[in-house]
């Protein structure tokens, strides 16, 4: 392949920021309705993006393998986006207009970016030189992870107590049961397996606690069963004490 030297222009953006903490000490709250997707979410782009640097970029089906994957990312970006839209976003127009402004313009800019993830993957597939288009789609990978990381941090440390201090702890909760109840089973499974592997004993505790204390027996046979099939069998062990199966 022949490569022709061309002159990159210069970023015009900040590329480096200050601390975060320093700004904004991060606060916990009574329930976090980012915390525990957003940990999935975080696990399942770098996956990704590292599945873009490490596949053998001779081997088609591992592209087409990638290439799928990043249809199954987008799709659960959009589907996070809308339970937030549907559900969050009323409360914070009502009482923080100026945050809600703010997370609608990412998510703006973030759904304008999901198209040309699939389109690097897509060309990557079809390249007939497809090392430097899976670099390309790595690089695009990694900073749209950047990007992501930034706006899930702003929900988390910024608006998830400003919400609470807002509307109210039994109000939250409140919106986490009309999101969790708007989520049909095979996303709820999908975002479980995700998210599960990537939580801590304390989280897993206070999830299935709750979905074993409001959810018909057989249903929680089922998260069970695939709580098994996601942990280790050790972590399985130690949740499996702590909720008395
Ligand atoms: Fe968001």
């Amino acid at each position: 392949m022949t490569i022709t030297p061309t002159t990159p222009t210069t970023p015009t953006t900040r590329t480096a920021e200050p601390s975060v903490e320093a700004a904004h000490p991060y606060r916990p709250v009574a329930l976090d309705l980012y915390k525990d997707i957003h940990k999935g979410i975080r696990a399942d782009l770098f996956d990704l993006t590292l599945e873009a640097g490490r596949i053998d970029p001779g081997d088609r089906d591992r592209r087409d393998a990638l290439a799928d994957h990043v249809r199954r990312s987008v799709t659960l970006l959009m589907d996070h986006a809308e339970h937030e839209d549907g559900h969050i976003q009323p409360a914070l127009e009502a009482h923080r207009p100026e945050l809600a402004a703010a997370i609608a313009s990412d998510h703006e800019v973030i759904d304008a970016r999901l198209p040309g993830l699939v389109a690097l993957a897509d060309d990557a597939l079809a390249a007939t030189e497809p090392r430097w288009a899976l670099h390309r789609l790595h690089l695009e990978l990694a900073d749209f992870t950047a990007t992501y990381l930034r706006h899930e941090d702003l929900e988390e440390r910024v608006v998830m107590p400003a919400l609470e201090v807002a509307i109210g702890v039994e109000a939250v909760g409140g919106i986490h049961e009309a999101i969790v109840g708007s989520i049909p089973p095979e996303q709820m499974a999908a975002s479980l397996g995700l998210m599960l592997p990537v939580m801590n004993l304390d989280d897993r505790t206070e999830l299935l606690g709750g979905m074993q204390a409001g959810a018909p027996p057989e249903v929680f046979e089922g998260v069970w069963q695939l709580t098994g099939s996601v942990l280790e069998p050790r972590d399985v062990a130690a949740l499996g004490r702590r909720l008395g199966r």
